[in-house]
């Protein structure tokens, strides 16, 4: 088994990577293992920064396919950390109320470890087999534990992931916070129906949702579509797009509110990433959706 060095000094094997749409948890860990390293973080996810330690130097990495997207993609870098502080800062609000919390596409978030829960608190972690295996091989060889009662379960979340869920204790009567952080573009806008048909039938009243989505005129932009083509080749190619994120929810019984990345890089003093704005000459929109029923 091939090895690499952590910064410990210890020498570690290097686990079996996740293939497919698997392999973009590593890029958006990366991303944050990145940004937790800059002196005015907007966050610290520590495991992301164990694993870009193990993903960057390892050398298998270096043969795979989507070895361009593991390195990083440096225009992503700013919207993943604004990204992810605005669904940190949501689901710190909603978890006041929900003591249960729904990482769908869970990948490699390192939530459950990083976030202060309230007592009680329970996070499921629904993934697929082999991201999951992945991410604990990393969790094992790091000690880290949970701030709450983690559950990862292993399901398709185009198949029967609420008969999963439920089997594993989740409460459809109490209320809960779902995070669909950068999973909805790797379904089609038939499986994001469903997907979101079943949220909503588990949502008691008081549940929150927190997503993300894009819309075509920015998929089509250059930086977009670059990255598109790279994500085909490595198996992971975006299936949807959202053009109203409202129109969408509505009918769910969802209402919802948007915040713009641009705003969102005002608040936290940072440039305006190179994608969203007026300035970038398109009419492409990234949509950051807080959402009650
Ligand atoms: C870009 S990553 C985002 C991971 C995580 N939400 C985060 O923000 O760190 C997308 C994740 O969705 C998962 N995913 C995509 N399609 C899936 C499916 N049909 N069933 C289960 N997981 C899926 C992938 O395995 C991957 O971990």
């Amino acid at each position: 088994m091939d090895t690499v060095h952590i910064t410990s000094g210890r020498e570690v094997p290097v686990p079996t990577l996740p293939t497919g749409v698997g392999l973009t948890a590593l890029c958006t860990a990366g991303e944050r293992g990145t940004e937790s390293r800059r002196p005015d973080r907007l966050f610290e996810d520590r495991v992301a920064q164990l694993l870009t330690e193990v993903i960057g130097e390892s050398p298998r990495t270096a043969g795979l396919p989507g070895g361009r997207l593991l390195r990083g993609r440096a225009f992503m870098r700013d919207v993943v950390a604004l990204r992810t502080r605005f669904f940190d800062d949501e689901l710190r609000l909603a978890s006041a109320y929900c003591r249960q919390v729904v990482l769908l596409g869970s990948g490699l978030d390192s939530r459950a470890f990083r976030l202060d829960w309230a007592p009680g608190t329970e996070v499921y972690e629904l993934d697929r087999g082999d991201v999951l295996r992945f991410k604990h091989s990393i969790l094992a060889r790091d000690g880290e534990q949970p701030r709450c009662a983690r559950v990862a379960v292993s399901a398709d979340l185009r198949g029967d992931w609420p008969g999963a869920l439920r089997a594993a204790g989740f409460n459809p009567w109490r209320p809960t916070a779902w995070c669909v952080e950068e999973l909805l573009p790797y379904l089609s806008r038939a499986e994001n129906d469903r997907l979101l048909s079943s949220i909503t039938a588990m949502s008691a009243a008081g549940s929150h949702l927190v997503a993300d989505h894009f819309d075509t005129a920015l998929q089509r932009s250059v930086s977009f579509s670059a990255t598109a083509r790279v994500l085909h080749a490595v198996g992971a190619a975006w299936r949807s797009t959202l053009e109203a994120p409202d129109g969408w929810l509505a009918p769910y019984g969802w209402s919802c509110a948007l915040t713009d990345p641009a705003e969102l890089a005002h608040r936290s003093g940072r440039a305006v990433p190179g994608l969203c704005g007026p300035h970038t000459g398109g009419d492409g929109h990234m949509w950051l959706i807080s959402a009650a029923r």
